[in-house]
């Protein structure tokens, strides 16, 4: 962005005038990539990743972003060696601590979306605390994927649902009673999902409420994305036609 025109510089485009979408997901991929092109362990990537987070966090409200997404850790990331494991979960315990007077202090919501009760304890409990304490905060959503598979979100939605007794009935069984019980209910669809560092697969990232969103790839990696990354992205966003099955309006 140039600072005297406010016009992106590669596209000659005003960010103000462009369509914000309400809701943004972001697969944050290449942490171990990043840093491992430096000469680092994969580990400091994922030191500079979570810093990342925190400003693009920032960023979004800026730009008038009203839900956040970010896939922090999935059910398949278990697999990963033991220490590499820790090191995140590690990050994601100062992660909560740092973000609780920082997202009460910016009217950031926080809700924690994924299969918590196998998380450590202690984190279980730093989770509640930053979900609680931002509760009744007005601006912008911001979920934090941790634990989080979209096949599993879907299966936990459907046990939820059979133990309010609502499967008995196949007429009860509609797409808005899913929605209800899925970690995201209330939330809007995405509207735009973005990945980094080049991979293109959404990797059990929320399976059903990506049906319409769109896409948008980056080579970069998650540790060197910045507000103007984020720009690019909006700006691809608004070249998209977005039809939803029907026809061009
Ligand atoms: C994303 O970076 C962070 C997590 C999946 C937790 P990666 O750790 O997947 O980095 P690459 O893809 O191996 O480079
Ligand atoms: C997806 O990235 C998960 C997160 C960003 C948390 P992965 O690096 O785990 O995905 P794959 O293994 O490349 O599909
Ligand atoms: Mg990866």
């Amino acid at each position: 962005m140039n600072f005297f025109t406010g016009k992106n510089k590669d596209s000659g485009t005003n960010i103000s005038e462009l369509r914000i979408p309400a809701h943004v997901a972001i697969i944050m991929d290449g942490n171990g990539r990043w840093a491992k092109k430096r000469g680092m362990p994969r580990t400091f990537g994922h030191t500079q990743g979570a810093r990342v987070a925190e400003t693009i966090l920032e960023d979004a409200s800026d730009l008038g972003i009203r839900y956040l997404t970010l896939y922090a850790f999935s059910t398949e990331n278990w697999s990963r060696p033991e220490a590499e494991v820790n090191a995140l979960m590690n990050l994601l315990r100062k992660y909560m601590q740092s973000s609780l007077e920082k997202c009460a202090r910016n009217n950031v919501r926080v809700r924690v979306i994924g299969e918590r009760s196998v998380l450590a304890k202690d984190l279980q409990e730093s989770i509640e605390v930053l979900e609680r304490a931002t509760a009744s905060n007005t601006g912008i959503g911001f979920q934090i994927a941790i634990n989080y598979g979209g096949r599993d979100e879907i299966v936990r939605a459907i046990k939820r649902a059979s133990g309010e007794g609502l499967l008995t009935d196949p007429a009860a069984i509609t797409e808005d009673m899913i929605n209800g019980h899925l970690d995201t209910a209330g939330i809007p669809d995405p509207d735009l999902l973005i990945r980094t560092c080049g991979e293109q697969r959404i990797s059990n990232f929320l399976l059903w409420q990506l049906a319409y969103s769109e896409f948008y790839f980056t080579d970069k990696a998650w540790p060197e994305f910045d507000k103007a990354e984020l720009e690019k992205a909006i700006e691809a966003y608004n070249h998209r036609e977005r039809r939803y099955g029907g026809l061009k309006a």
